[in-house]
């Protein structure tokens, strides 16, 4: 879970008072907007009224719809009759993922405060998150204002937040890459790097379970493509820049946005112009609407050429990557490792590619500077006491923090014992770090390694099936105060593996399955059990 907040945070209440984490929050806040103690505007009574719901918050700060495997209609629905705020956070995608700088709950907050003025932040949610925020947005803005008093100017009037260089999405610095390594093997259906940064020039440093945050680059040669379907020249100036340097480095050539389709509707007629109607209003008339990236809605609507400067108007801002940092600053200061999948796949005759994956993986030379920052986790980290031990579980890429762990342990000397899952495709190409774990096993500081192999047999057997088999060490593990931590797919994995903990507290730990289910909540709330999914 990586997350900031970006705006320091005034407690008038304090927190031995008798409000829940949700109502103290929610008073907090308004009391530091009504008494302008952030050198904010407070909002009128009705403005309020239109934030936090009709009867004064009237919310209870349970959350329901926070779970990153339920679809948004079903999350709107648990939020209806919601405060604003509240159901701008069962819009959001509830992975607490940290891309958009806050988490879910924080986001939402800061749209309905008018602090966050950018509605499109939230990168798993994509378009239907975007559109639903959209809509909730124009709620908060059709607010009546009670009087036209001046203490109704807009928001706006929030001081500018400034962040140290490096620590957010808002604040970047330049770090140097070093170098890629392939960590796969030949015959693998895979390709995930191992990548090494620099940060000496950048003076950056961070802690294990902390993300790298990249500002990527656009494929060049996509980016000439689109240029020659505008019928434009690389040159032509817009914002200041060449067309070909702002498609490179500021905007988003990957889902084509609304407002995207909404500028082809208006320089195009009769059908052309109400699908692309259609399409700017989230409907799919082609059926095809998934698969449209801002080159395949060029291609679509093939006779209409926007102008350069319109069209860049119309694309989304070009938003930085998040990756766990694979490795430890106490082991190696002023270096940074990263463990990236790369995103390639084909719609049609077309390969596409992940923008950062592809830009670490084959686009950005040794020596290159890249914008980047550091993500400060929140509630993912090695236990305080060194003596704890710690299970980690990390199928793929997931592996990347738990490397980091493993690394910061030896370079510090805990004694903590630690227990690693791996899982993946095939034992003999998708192994990584197959010599340092072992190394590690080898030394006594990686106490167990529990291997599971999806593809190797006939059928698939996955990290969740292994923990099942050692499933009575690791409840005696859990007995004996050891934090567990998950890193990997947040969609799939993430609650199959927590299922499977649940199972074997309630068969190990002689619980029933609902006291089990309570025993892991309660894990999670003392802060022994940490995810960091995406
Ligand atoms: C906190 C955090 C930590 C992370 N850590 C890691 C890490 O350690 N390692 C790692 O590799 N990733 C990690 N990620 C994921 C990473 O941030 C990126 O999301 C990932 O690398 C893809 O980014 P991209 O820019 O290459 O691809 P994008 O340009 O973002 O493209 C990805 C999108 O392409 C589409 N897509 C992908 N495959 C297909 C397909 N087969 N068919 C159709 N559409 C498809 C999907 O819409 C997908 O969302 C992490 C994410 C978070 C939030
Ligand atoms: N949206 C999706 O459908 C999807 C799926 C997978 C990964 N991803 C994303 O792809 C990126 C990188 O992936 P990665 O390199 O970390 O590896 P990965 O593709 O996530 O796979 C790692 C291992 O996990 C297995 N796995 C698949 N489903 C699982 C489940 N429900 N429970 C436990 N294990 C499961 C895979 O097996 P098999 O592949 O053999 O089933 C594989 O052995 C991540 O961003 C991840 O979120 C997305």
């Amino acid at each position: 879970m990586n997350q900031i907040s970006p705006p320091p945070r005034l407690e008038i209440i304090p927190p031995n008072a008798p409000f829940t984490e949700g109502q103290r929050s929610w008073l907090n806040g308004f009391l530091v907007g009504m008494l302008s103690l952030d050198g904010s505007t407070p909002l009128a009574p009705a403005q309020n009224g239109a934030v936090l719901g009709p009867a004064g918050d009237g919310d209870d700060g349970e959350a329901p719809w926070h779970d990153q495997t339920m679809p948004i209609a079903d999350r709107m629905k648990l939020a209806e009759g919601r405060p604003l705020r509240r159901r701008m956070m069962a819009a959001m995608a509830q992975q607490d993922c940290g891309q958009c700088g806050y988490n879910c709950h924080d986001y939402s907050d800061a749209i309905a405060n008018k602090i966050e003025p950018r509605l499109n932040l939230c990168v798993p949610g994509g378009k239907e998150t975007a559109r639903m925020l959209k809509a909730l947005h124009e709620e908060l803005e059709k607010a009546p204002a009670v009087s036209p008093s001046p203490a109704l100017a807009p928001v706006a009037a929030v001081p500018a937040i400034t962040v140290e260089p490096g620590r957010s999405r808002d604040n970047p610095v330049a770090a140097t890459f070093v170098s890629r390594r392939l960590l796969n093997r030949a015959g693998s259906e895979k390709e995930t790097w191992h990548i090494d940064f620099d940060l000496s020039g950048c003076g950056l440093d961070y802690v294990v379970g902390d993300s790298f945050g990249i500002f990527a680059r656009n494929d060049l040669g996509h980016v000439d493509q689109i240029i020659a379907l505008l019928g434009a020249s690389h040159t032509t100036e817009v914002r200041g820049k060449t067309l070909r340097e702002v498609l490179t480095s500021d905007v988003s050539l990957a889902p084509a946005p609304d407002s995207l389709f909404e500028l082809l509707s208006f320089i195009t007629g009769g059908a052309q112009r109400e699908k692309a109607r259609a399409l700017a209003q989230g409907e799919d008339p082609d059926g095809d609407a998934a698969t449209l990236d801002v080159m395949a809605a060029l291609q679509k609507f093939s006779g209409v050429r926007p102008h350069p400067e319109a069209f860049v108007e119309a694309l989304e801002p070009l938003q930085p990557r998040l990756y766990s940092i694979s490795s430890s600053h106490n082991a190696t200061p002023g270096k940074l490792s990263l463990t990236v999948d790369c995103v390639r796949y084909v719609v049609g005759k077309r390969k596409r590619l992940g923008l950062a994956s592809t830009f670490l993986a084959e686009r950005i030379q040794p020596g290159d500077e890249v914008k980047v920052y550091v993500q400060k986790a929140h509630g993912f980290a090695l236990p305080q006491d060194p003596r704890t031990p710690i299970i980690m579980i990390g199928p793929g890429t997931g592996v990347a923090p738990f490397r980091a762990f493993l690394l910061d342990r030896k370079a510090t000397g805990a004694p903590g014992k630690n227990w690693l899952f791996f899982g993946h495709q095939r034992s003999d190409c998708d192994f990584f770090y197959s010599d340092e774990l072992n190394a590690l096993k080898t030394a006594g500081l990686l106490t167990r390694l529990s291997l599971a192999w999806s593809r190797d047999g006939d059928k698939k057997f996955y990290v969740q099936d292994r923990m099942r088999e050692v499933g009575r060490e690791l409840w005696t593990w859990l007995a004996e105060g050891a934090n567990i931590y998950v890193c990997g797919d947040a969609k799939r994995m993430a609650k199959d593996v927590e299922r499977a903990l649940v199972d074997i507290v309630a068969q190990f730990g002689a619980r029933t399955t609902d006291e089990a289910v309570l025993f892991v909540g309660e894990l999670k709330k003392k802060g022994k059990f940490q995810q960091d999914v995406y």
